[in-house]
């Protein structure tokens, strides 16, 4: 290669590392694997050091992410460090080696821990109070995300035990892969862009301007470093981890002190084949020097440390064919195209089918049916195409376009304005029909045992059901000539039926199917409106009033108990005796009876929640806008505009102290 030719090289590199960081960082969406990544990353340094062409803005030298203009920057006192990644255990050894070399004795153990595929997260605390949230950025400055992390459940506001006055936290903000999936389903059914993986819904999501968004999203949060004032307080990672559990932050259990680097590759061999038994996605381990005094003999390069390193577990992908692209037609009409796939194992399973989500998604991957395709496991369950290997492959077919009629029933498809999913608006298309008398009975909504798919679809292909009200006048004999189903099970299916009339409203509410009204907020708008007919007699700004329902669910729900076939069905299921009233709270106290309240702002010691669930539980009515009907606004550091509109309006402001002596 001649200096030319690296010259040349470098910027190519360096032009396409940028891009991948850019999409990683600022957009959340990866344009390429973690290991394609690495790989450019190795060739740019190796050219970089052998032509002496590093500069100092070299993604070999600076950290992945910029922190982003929107929020308020903060500096990091320590930088914020990444890792060097290895996917051999050779190369654990050979950095093993250079430990040995610069300490020049082996007095040191490691210890190793998973490495948790999420977020970067800073967190600081001053006399045992959380007073920042911040992201990683460029490793020196990041995001001032402080109202975003105040809403993960993981992360305690109050320190306890014997804390330090200055308590310096880093770890991850991750997502289960069971709550990914489910937060995806119920993206995809409602029409949104689906998340990649859970990376990238963690980093999506704690970017979001918006904190209420943020709570409703299923954020976690494992701990990994504590780091201290002053130097005399030194000690060694586990004891570090178990320091960090005695505050009350969440520490994973899974770590381990090795005496040797053998030991460690022992260790993460063993965590390669459970891998997948955790609830969370991990990628690898990360091995870390014990003895917290021999960092700084070790020190770090511009961009890692040297005392810590970490292993990547192989790629969990594959590469098949995809055999046909069909189409799924959802509980709410949305059509979803899917790739059937020539059986692949992947991850420990065998995969067949992987969805689509939408034909945007297939037109920016240029997706084919008979293409060769890489797939990726995000989840636990669903998994996804990451690209065609075969791009510019001759004779491809032509490029999928959604058919205009739905595949079940033929009737027109539209589509929704600002969404990607085409709908199938006939109420009476078999699927939907099938999969919204499967959502009624599902284990969070009615829980009736017996009620799964087949039989199900067995019911309606019969016309002994059309919609889930009919449920409720079927009876055993009805049910004997279905397939598979004896005297005993028909009579227990009957019972399980009968049975979950006694299911609570908020159930009740949920099972209907309502867009939008997933299980909290069903929970929530029958805890705020008390019944059904509440709802029913609501206006869109009246939903919209409640804390965790906005003009979109608002819109939605009125629009469904306004359809008069809606209706129809409420009255019936009433006759059957379903519950339609929320059942009344134990009340602490009545003290704040006739008042209605806004809460805004981060109060000093209660979320926003906490105080919502505390006024309601004295009687107090919590609303979501400033009104002149309001009574009190409840305002903590950084009130916005609610504060000015309530002071504009003359109603009395509260601290939360205040509050506190109100209700004694
Ligand atoms: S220690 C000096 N421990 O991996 C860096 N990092 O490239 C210290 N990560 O996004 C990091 N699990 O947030 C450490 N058990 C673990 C980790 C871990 C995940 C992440 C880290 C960063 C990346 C490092």
């Amino acid at each position: 290669m001649t200096t030319e030719q690296a010259r040349q090289r470098v910027e190519e590199l360096k032009e396409k590392l940028n891009k991948a960081n850019d999409a990683y960082y600022g957009d959340a969406a990866p344009i390429m694997s973690d290991r394609e990544f690495d790989k450019l990353l190795e060739e740019l340094l190796e050219i970089e050091l052998e032509f002496d062409l590093q500069t100092s803005n070299s993604p070999t030298v600076r950290i992945g992410g910029k922190p982003s203009k929107t929020f308020r920057n903060v500096q990091h006192p320590v930088p914020m460090l990444s890792l060097s990644n290895t996917y051999s255990v050779e190369e654990l050894f050979d950095f093993d080696k250079r430990v040995q070399n610069i300490l020049g004795h082996s007095d040191y153990t490691y210890n190793a821990e998973l490495k948790y595929d999420g977020m970067a997260l800073r967190l600081r605390y001053e006399n045992g109070s959380l007073v920042l949230g911040a992201t990683r950025g460029d490793g020196t400055t990041g995001d001032d995300i402080t109202a975003n992390v105040r809403t993960i459940d993981d992360i305690p506001l109050q320190l306890k035990g014997d804390y330090p006055e200055i308590v310096e936290v880093r770890g991850e903000a991750y997502m289960e892969l069971k709550a990914f999936d489910e937060m995806n389903r119920q993206r995809e059914e409602e029409g949104e862009s689906v998340f990649a993986n859970p990376r990238n819904a963690t980093a999506g999501t704690l970017k979001l301007q918006d904190p209420t968004t943020v709570a409703g999203r299923p954020i976690r949060y494992f701990a990994y470093d504590l780091l201290f004032e002053k130097d005399d307080e030194l000690l060694t990672q586990s004891d570090k981890l178990k320091l960090l559990a005695e505050y009350g932050l969440p520490v994973c259990n899974i770590h381990a002190v090795c005496n040797t680097i053998g030991d460690v590759s022992k260790l993460i061999e063993a965590w390669d084949e459970e891998r997948h038994t955790h609830p969370f996605e991990t990628d690898g381990a990360v091995i870390k020097v014990n003895q917290e005094k021999l960092r700084d003999v070790l020190g770090q390069t511009a961009k890692a440390p040297r005392w810590a390193i970490a292993y990547k577990f192989a790629a969990e992908q594959a590469i098949t064919t995809i055999k046909e692209i069909t189409l799924q037609v959802g509980r709410l009409g949305t059509v979803t195209p899917v790739a059937e796939l020539e059986p692949v194992q992947l991850a420990g399973t065998t995969v067949k089918r992987a969805s689509l989500h939408n034909e945007d998604e297939i037109r920016r991957k240029d997706i084919r049916p008979g293409d060769r395709v890489m797939v990726e496991k995000a989840g636990e369950i669903i998994p996804q195409v990451v690209s065609v290997v075969n791009p510019d492959a001759k004779g491809r077919q032509e490029p999928f376009s959604m058919p205009e009629e739905c595949p079940a029933c033929g009737s027109e498809l539209a589509r929704i304005e600002d969404e990607v999913a085409l709908r199938c608006n006939n109420p009476a298309c078999p699927p939907q029909v099938r999969i919204r008398i499967e959502h009624f009975a599902s284990r969070a909504a009615m829980d009736i045992d017996g009620l799964g798919e087949a039989v199900v679809a067995q019911l309606v292909e019969q016309g002994l059901i059309e919609t889930y009200a009919d449920l409720y006048s079927l009876s055993t004999e009805d049910l004997l000539p279905l397939e598979r189903m004896a005297e005993k099970s028909a009579k227990n299916l009957i019972d399980a039926i009968n049975a979950s009339k006694e299911q609570p409203f908020e159930r009740v509410l949920y099972g209907l199917g309502v867009r939008f009204v997933g299980n909290k907020v069903a929970k929530d708008l029958a805890k705020s409106m008390g019944s059904i007919d509440a709802i029913m007699d609501a206006t869109e700004e009246e939903l919209a009033e409640i804390d965790s329902i906005g003009p979109r669910i608002a819109s939605s729900v009125v629009q469904y108990f306004s359809a008069e076939p809606n209706r129809e069905i409420i009255r019936r299921l009433k006759e059957y005796g379903l519950n339609f009233e929320a059942e009344q709270q134990e009340k602490a106290s009545s003290a704040l009876e006739g008042f209605t309240f806004v809460i805004t702002g981060t109060l000093p010691t209660l979320k926003r929640k906490e105080a919502g669930d505390l006024i309601e539980q004295n009687g107090g009515k919590v609303t979501g806008s400033v009104s002149k009907k309001t009574s009190y606004l409840l305002a903590g550091e950084d009130a916005g505009s609610k504060l000015d509109k309530a002071k504009k309006l003359g109603i009395t402001i509260l601290e939360e102290n205040q509050l506190f002596e109100m209700i004694g």
